[in-house]
């Protein structure tokens, strides 16, 4: 590992390092070096994250520059809308943010993902980092440069491209998280193994003790080949021509519960049950057997990931919102099956049938209708 960083080049923009430590001791050094002494620095974050980390980032800015100031809104995804984007809109104007400034992403995707929006958007765009601070956003939301918010109950309906001009990840902030919080993160994880990498879910299974327990040595390794296969990927088609879609396995039906449970599960909770439909579709297709579906789906489970919805739920209703997601292409689905764990591929023929029976295997005791 070159050691501590991994480097991002795209075809457009700049290139950047994803960086891994266990304290913020080098981000002044790091900013310092992409040009920011002096600039106004301008660091969103959450209510929960702020209060645990702020300062200490504020003091790490400091050293380079007079001027950092901070946004702060509060956590949760039915924040991450529109409103919230034109206070933070506001917050910059107040604090005199100009084209040569910089916004600081300190806090998990939903941070992550307005602060860069935020950030694509004011004066047409000006530069930011990401700092993420929960498991999904270090392993996934922080790299490849996908910003946005959610428009009423449309996930991620509204958003930009904008590259981060670094990723800056202390490992130890993923202590205070809690179990649920780090167990949706795991969605995500897992969901890199399924779609790309047969060893490293393996591998994922083979230690599902250590992760839970956090060790900080697995944990790190894991971040780090999470990272390499999101950021390989981007790299190879960052504006989702193809092959960038494989990491919406799980996520078609997924948003489609997330939207249903009225954003009542997790992110990565909502992932783990979209990907287990996804997989028995790609199982009656006799692309997946019998023992790799049933490994796939209560694989979840150590990881804390539910694998069930509540016997009322409506697959009628799911079915709906899977098919009124944004992921369509001329009116087309664009599914994403397997043919053997860790080879994922893009399917436009899925039928409302496979979807129906995909949703139906997440609900025990459905009669169906
Ligand atoms: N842009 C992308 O490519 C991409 C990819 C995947 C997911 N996402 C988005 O990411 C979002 C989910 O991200 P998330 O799961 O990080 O959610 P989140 O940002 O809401 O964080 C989860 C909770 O943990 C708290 N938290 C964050 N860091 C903490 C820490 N270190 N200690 C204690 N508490 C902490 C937050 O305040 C929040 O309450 C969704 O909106 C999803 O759409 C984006
Ligand atoms: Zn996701």
């Amino acid at each position: 590992m070159g050691d501590n960083n991994i480097k991002v080049t795209i075809p457009w923009g700049k290139e950047y390092d994803i960086w891994f430590h266990s304290d913020f001791g080098m981000l002044s050094d790091y900013v310092k070096d992409l040009g920011f002494s002096g600039k106004r620095i301008c660091i969103i974050s959450d209510d929960n994250v702020y209060p645990l980390y702020g300062d200490t980032v504020t003091k790490e800015l400091s050293k380079i520059t007079e001027d950092v100031t901070s946004i702060i809104f509060k956590a949760g995804e039915e924040n991450k809308n529109l409103d919230t984007v034109k206070e933070i809109y506001k917050g910059l104007i107040g604090y005199k943010l100009d084209r040569k400034d910089l916004v600081v992403a300190l806090g998990g995707g939903v941070v992550g993902d307005m602060a860069g929006f935020a950030a694509a958007t004011y004066l047409r765009g000006i530069d930011f980092i990401q700092i993420p601070t929960t498991l999904l956003s270090c392993t996934d939301s922080s790299i490849g440069g996908k910003t946005g918010v959610d428009l009423d109950e449309f996930k991620n309906m509204v958003g930009a491209f904008h590259m981060p001009r670094m990723v800056y990840m202390n490992v130890s902030t993923l202590k205070s998280l809690s179990e649920a919080e780090f167990a949706s993160g795991m969605g995500e994880v897992l969901k890199h193994g399924l779609i790309k990498d047969a060893v490293y879910y393996e591998w994922l299974i083979n230690n599902f003790s250590e992760i839970n327990d956090r060790d900080p040595g697995i944990l790190s390794d894991m971040i780090r080949t999470s990272c390499m296969i999101k950021a390989g990927v981007v790299e190879r088609d960052p504006k989702e021509m193809g092959e960038r879609a494989l990491l919406n396995f799980g996520h078609t039906i997924g948003h489609a519960i997330e939207k249903y449970m009225d954003f009542g599960l997790r992110h990565g909770e909502c992932v783990a049950l979209g990907s287990i439909a996804a997989s028995y579709i790609s199982y009656r297709r006799q692309y997946l057997t019998t023992e790799e579906y049933y490994e796939i789906r209560d694989m979840f489970v150590p990881f804390g990931l539910p694998i069930t919805l509540p016997d009322d739920a409506d697959r009628n209703r799911i079915l709906e919102y899977t098919k009124a997601d944004k992921k369509m292409q001329g009116g087309k689905i664009r599914f994403i099956l397997l043919k053997g764990i860790g080879q994922a591929y893009i399917e436009t023929d899925v039928t409302d049938e496979e979807i129906l029976d995909g949703i139906g295997e997440l609900i025990i005791n459905d009669e169906g209708d």
